[in-house]
């Protein structure tokens, strides 16, 4: 009975692939491209002092960004594992890792959905209401704290999520990412060259223009600089280099197991990091500029409430204009939200075919279900679960940046940490070689990946995770 379930199990596994390189490329930038490339590289960048922040962060994504995300890609692909058996199939002992780093999908399928549906819901207010609406004060207060419409819009994101991974690897999640990730490129590299040719006369009768923005925005503003605060830069690009490669949380893996042995993985993985950050810099084009011609060097302080507060006021500020940029841009983030969706359900949906043998499309609707029930109370911690916690980095959060928290700062870096030991000390990057030669193919950057995954790796994932879980203060 055990060995035909399990028999069961291992053919429901093996439907699912990329038709090419392309679509593997597109489909796993689109899980890469999400609200961490649009909203927080921005208000980082914004905060971090600009240039310094961006050019850490692009040291950091060749170096690290390609070695976290070679070893995902490259380990599921050797196996043809998802994510929970992976690190078992190799070593019994390290078996738990798996389970470990399966914690983090589940956890961001639980409030990824109620951020999606913020965003579609401010997408449709400029459809229907316009700009003033949208910039009152307290208008998103207002939308988040109310009952029924997070909900609303919570789930229809989630519907629409749940149709495209329900329609396969193929001809869901890849046919919609060959269409959604080129548009979302026009879209953003449009409304970035708009940000540029903007000019505002403030009250003062000062003058801004979206050019001085673009210089601010690149520029490295090393005034006060201290090492403390230079760290604290450092572990934010870092840390948001976990978060918008989608490294670390099994995605990836997941992802590498659906990829075709004679695709060239050395190329495919720099061009999924360059989409990524091609993304994260058009976005900072848009953002920076246009807060700071509307609103000021204040402006670009304002943090995470940037997106959804900062912005509106950016664009009611564009005039009749504005409508259209509005939602042009809540259209990219919700393109970009709903392909990053995608990818956490597939990843809970490829994993449970492997525990529960049944098949994807039913598997599909039941982790719906589930995660609309645990979306609706993530919403209700905006009103009848309301409380606030301070966070051990600092932080002070509710009920959804509690979630955020544990998986995004305690446990991706931690995860990082061991995978890195895993592979660097106890199975030897050899074994990423290999799989990176497969067919023939050279792993050009063979040295910079053993070296980083076995000696700068570890020490850094140990320091993210102490400053985050607040042990060691900078
Ligand atoms: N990489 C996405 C971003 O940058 O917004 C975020 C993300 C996607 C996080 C998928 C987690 C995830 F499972």
């Amino acid at each position: 009975m055990k060995t035909t379930k399990i028999q069961e199990g291992k053919d429901l596994e093996k439907k699912s692939s990329f038709s090419g390189s392309l679509g593997f490329v597109l489909t796993a930038a689109g899980s890469a491209v999400g609200v961490g490339n649009i909203w927080r590289f921005p208000y980082l960048a914004a905060k971090d002092g600009g240039g310094l922040f961006i050019l850490l962060y692009l040291v950091l994504v060749l170096t690290f960004g390609f070695t976290l995300l070679t070893t995902d890609i490259a380990i599921g692909r050797k196996t043809g594992k998802h994510v929970l058996t992976v690190y078992g199939s190799i070593s019994e002992r390290w078996n738990f890792l798996g389970k470990l780093t399966f914690i983090v999908p589940v956890i961001i399928m639980t409030y990824y959905t109620v951020i999606g549906g913020w965003v579609s819901r401010y997408m449709a207010a400029y459809m229907v209401s316009g700009t003033k609406t949208v910039a009152q004060d307290g208008y998103f207060i207002s939308f988040i704290t109310s009952k029924i419409a997070p909900v609303v819009f919570m789930l229809v994101f989630l519907a629409i999520t749940t149709l495209i991974v329900y329609a396969g690897v193929e001809k869901g999640i890849e046919r919609f990412s060959k269409y959604v990730m080129p548009t979302l490129l026009v879209l953003i590299i449009g409304v970035a060259m708009f940000s540029l040719t903007l000019t505002y006369k403030d009250s003062n009768g000062v003058v801004r223009t979206g050019m001085q923005g673009l210089k601010i925005s690149l520029l490295p503003d090393l005034r006060e600089m201290t090492f403390g605060k230079f760290l604290r830069i450092l572990l934010d690009a870092m840390s948001q280099i976990f978060f918008s490669l989608s490294v670390s949380m099994g995605i990836m893996i997941t992802y590498g197991s659906y990829v075709r042995k004679d695709t060239n993985l050395e190329k495919s993985i720099w061009q999924i990091g360059f989409f990524d950050t091609f993304v994260a810099m058009i976005a900072s084009i848009m953002v920076i500029p246009a807060v700071f011609v509307f609103l000021g060097m204040e402006g670009m302080s304002s943090g995470p409430s940037l997106m959804f507060v900062s912005l509106p006021k950016v664009f009611e500020a564009m005039g009749e204009v504005g409508r259209f940029i509005g939602f042009a841009f809540f259209l990219m983030v919700t393109f970009a939200t709903l392909t990053s969706c995608i990818s956490i359900l597939e990843t809970l949906v490829g994993n449970f075919i492997q525990v529960l043998y049944v098949s994807r499309e039913n598997l599909c609707l039941i982790i719906a279900v589930v995660s609309a029930v645990a979306a609706t109370v993530i919403c209700a911690g905006y009103n009848i679960l309301y409380f606030e916690i301070s966070l051990p980095n600092g932080q002070i959060g509710q009920l959804l940046d509690v979630m955020d928290y544990v998986s995004n700062s305690f446990l991706l870096p931690l995860i990082s940490f061991l995978t890195c030991i895993f592979i660097g000390w106890i199975v030897k990057p050899d074994l990423i070689h290999d799989e990176m030669q497969a067919e023939g193919q050279t792993f050009k950057s063979k040295k910079l990946y053993s070296f980083i995954i076995k000696f700068i790796a570890p020490p850094i994932m140990a320091i993210l995770f102490f400053q985050s879980t607040g042990i060691f203060k900078f």
